[in-house]
């Protein structure tokens, strides 16, 4: 097929899609979405309809409905990425709660350090990793605070998304970064690539494991985590998702291990992990 062929195909199609979301497209759709991935649409229908009805007329479907009974009868890969890459919200950047991030710097690092000081190895989780700042922001702490003697560590970070194309740019390592990174930092950590472009050196890209996940899998990775961060994603589902998926942090936490989350979040009170400062939270010893 020519190019004028294709964009004749394309405008033949794009002018039959009929970009309204029926009430029974939209409840077969966040149902299917919230079951599957714990993410809470029911109030964003606008958003839905904002971020599909481009794509889906793009490749031909003629309604939302259509691309709804091929998404639940076929599960196709390819739909079940574009669904997700749309849908999901990867907002994040470096430094990002720093105030949190402070505390960590100060009191968990070096406990962390020093209970790990004959094997050390660190076990650590980075859960909604969205585009890869916060992982690679951990290294650059840990990587300070262990200076010299950070080659005879592991500290590889395990950092998970559902979202391809947000794993696809954290796995780039390519920022624009905001004025919160030290430039102590910029220099030691990543190359200048021009104006506030930076990326960062594969001695930090190496230490973080990129790994498709979807959090509502059972967790099953062969050894606990002495450290979880899950901020900013448990923001999307409902109060039972939420509390099903700490119970499973839980399990998957090292005892002394720590569970950090958002400043916007909270954590039920009748949860196993003892609070030790906000968005902070330690699994009994
Ligand atoms: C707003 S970002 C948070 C990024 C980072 N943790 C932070 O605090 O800046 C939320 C991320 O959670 C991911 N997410 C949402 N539901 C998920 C699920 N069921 N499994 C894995 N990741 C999920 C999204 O793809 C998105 O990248």
């Amino acid at each position: 097929m020519t190019d004028t062929e294709k964009n004749n195909t394309t405008s033949f199609l794009s002018s039959n899609f009929k970009p309204d979301l029926s009430d029974e497209a939209f409840r077969r759709l966040a149902t299917h979405i919230q079951q599957t991935y714990g993410i809470n649409l029911w109030q964003k229908r606008q958003l839905v309809t904002s971020r599909l009805a481009a794509p889906l007329r793009a490749k031909g479907y003629s309604n939302f409905n259509e691309f709804i009974d091929h998404l639940l009868r076929t599960n196709d890969q390819g739909e079940v990425t574009l669904l997700l890459d749309k849908l999901t919200t990867n907002y994040t950047f470096f430094m990002r709660e720093q105030e949190h991030l402070e505390f960590f710097r100060k009191n968990i690092i070096p406990d962390l350090l020093e209970r790990h000081k004959s094997d050390k190895t660190l076990s650590i989780w980075s859960a909604g990793c969205s585009t890869g700042e916060e992982p690679y922001n951990l290294t650059m702490y840990f990587m300070d605070a262990l200076g010299s003697s950070a080659s005879s560590w592991d500290t590889r970070i395990l950092a998970t998304d559902i979202s391809n194309r947000a794993l696809t740019a954290a796995k780039e390592g390519v920022y624009e970064l905001p004025a919160t990174v030290p430039n102590e930092w910029k220099r030691r950590y990543f190359t200048h690539e021009g104006g506030d472009t930076y990326r960062v050196q594969p001695f930090v890209r190496d230490n973080v494991i990129f790994q498709k996940f979807n959090l509502m899998d059972p967790i099953q990775f062969k050894r606990k985590f002495d450290l979880i961060f899950c901020r900013n994603v448990m923001i999307y589902f409902d109060q039972p998702t939420k509390d099903s998926l700490v119970e499973r942090f839980f399990a998957a936490t090292n005892p002394g291990g720590y569970f950090l989350i958002s400043y916007s979040e909270n954590l039920s009170p009748g949860t196993p992990y003892r609070r030790i400062a906000p968005a902070t939270f330690q699994k009994p010893r």
